[in-house]
């Protein structure tokens, strides 16, 4: 017997005592006229207690608790209790939810959710970049209205999402490749995953033109070489034309030699650690090298001139530094014509350690400066190839001058000469004390 029963009871017992005791005093017409009105004032009672859970039903304000004695405030203590239990609930469920939205936002790729029509219900901001999308704008778009390309459009039509799908020319600037695959899902949903490609896309072409211009460049010499071989196997030669061959045939085998030893330097520029941000170069030996290899390279057709302030010094790795001052110095004396000049500097500007080859030599035009440092480019091919050339000086240069927090400016003017400086970070420029005379 639960305890709405058991107080109705315990009432009416209540009453009939009372009632029996009125009447037993002052008769049976007290005792019935008594028990009418207490039932009439307890079902006004009742009445205005029903009409007001009937508007707290109709307009809940959570957390206010209507007070009433008896069974009706049981009764209003109770609701406030499972409605607080609700309301915890739903919080719960709410935050959930909104940690999953805030995850799904954070993923790097494009997340959109279709409903049964292929109308958008929600999509992540990356999605909305991939596909030109407004979340707010577009919901309960058809996404084919939105995202018109044929493919697409096909691919989404076509129920078989096995494969994904690339679409060039998306984003804004119409320059994005993305890769797409739709994932179905719930009641007819589908999910349709986005990711950006391009700079996938754009480092594997890179990799298929590097090899593609290494096996090229290689298999020029390595032509000459066998046409050589052949030639002196199946003609007799006098013992100078057999010189001259072997000659030629040294040259080639030496140009193969630079190329593969330029890669590997390449290589090891890529794969090693960044040089040390400590240990400060001895710029007078540096620098002392390069000028006794410009000399033997030049051996005496040009005007070299070295002007240097000796203390001023840099952090990093000695070799590195030598190779790509070295390669700026060579390329001036290669790329300037006999009696040309050459001057190198070397100082600190505003802080900065800075270094430059000014040569009066063939200059470069303005539209190849901004490709020198790729890999195997050169202005003139055949002059490079004559002074003995890879092409990939200037990359090394470039990877070692990253690595060294340094900038290469390039200056140049055709047939009249280039100015390559080199700046080099103050965080990696230093001075050491006047070196005794
Ligand atoms: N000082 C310079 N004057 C004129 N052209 C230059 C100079 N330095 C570099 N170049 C051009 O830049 C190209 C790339 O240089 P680099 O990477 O060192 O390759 P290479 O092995 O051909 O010297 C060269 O082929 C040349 O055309
Ligand atoms: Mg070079």
């Amino acid at each position: 017997m639960n305890v709405i029963w058991a107080r109705a009871i315990v009432s009416i017992v209540l009453l009939a005592i009372l009632c029996a005791a009125v009447g037993a005093f002052l008769g049976l017409k007290v005792a019935l006229g008594l028990a009418v009105v207490l039932l009439i004032v307890q079902s006004f009672f009742g009445t205005f207690h029903k009409q007001r859970l009937w508007r707290l039903l109709d307009a809940p304000v959570y957390g206010e608790v209507p007070s009433a004695p008896g069974i009706w405030g049981e009764i209003y203590y109770r609701l406030h209790k499972l409605a607080k239990r609700w309301h915890a609930q739903v919080r719960q469920v709410e935050q959930q939810h909104s940690r999953f939205i805030q995850a799904i936002q954070a993923s790097p790729n494009g997340v959109a959710m279709l409903d049964d029509h292929d109308q958008i219900e929600w999509c992540n901001a990356i999605s909305e970049v991939h596909f030109g999308l407004d979340a707010k704008r577009d919901l309960r778009q058809h996404i084919t209205h939105l995202v018109r390309q044929p493919d697409f459009v096909r691919y989404l039509n076509s129920h078989n999402y096995e494969q994904m799908l690339i679409m060039r020319g998306m984003g804004v600037k119409r320059q994005n490749v993305l890769s797409v695959q739709v994932f179905p899902y719930g009641e007819n949903r589908k999910l349709v995953l986005s990711q950006d490609i391009t700079e996938l896309e754009r480092t594997d072409a890179m990799r298929r033109d590097f090899v593609a211009n290494v096996s090229h460049e290689l298999k020029t010499p390595l032509t000459v070489l066998s046409g050589f071989l052949e030639t002196m196997r199946e003609l007799p030669l006098d013992e100078s034309e057999r010189h001259r061959y072997l000659e030629l045939m040294s040259q080639q085998a030496t140009r193969m030699q630079h190329i593969v030893s330029d890669l590997l330097v390449l290589a090891t520029l890529e794969g090693d650690n960044r040089p040390p941000s400590d240990r400060l170069i001895d710029m007078r030996s540096v620098l002392a090298h390069l000028q006794e290899d410009a000399d033997n390279l030049s051996s005496g057709r040009h005007t070299i001139t070295f002007d240097s302030d000796e203390r001023v010094t840099v952090t990093g790795a000695e070799t590195e530094i030598l190779s790509a001052l070295g390669n700026l110095v060579t390329n001036a004396i290669r790329y300037t014509p006999d009696g040309g000049s050459i001057h190198v500097s070397w100082h600190d500007v505003n802080g900065q350690a800075t270094f430059s080859v000014k040569d009066s030599g063939l200059g470069i035009p303005a539209a190849d400066i901004p490709r020198l440092t790729e890999r195997f480019y050169r202005v003139d091919r055949s002059r490079s190839r004559d002074t003995g050339g890879t092409g990939l000086g200037l990359a090394i240069v470039k990877h070692v001058l990253q690595r060294h927090d340094a900038q290469l400016d390039v200056k140049s003017e055709e047939g009249r000469g280039s100015t390559f400086t080199v700046r080099f970070s103050a965080a990696r420029t230093a001075r050491r004390q006047a070196a005794p005379a």
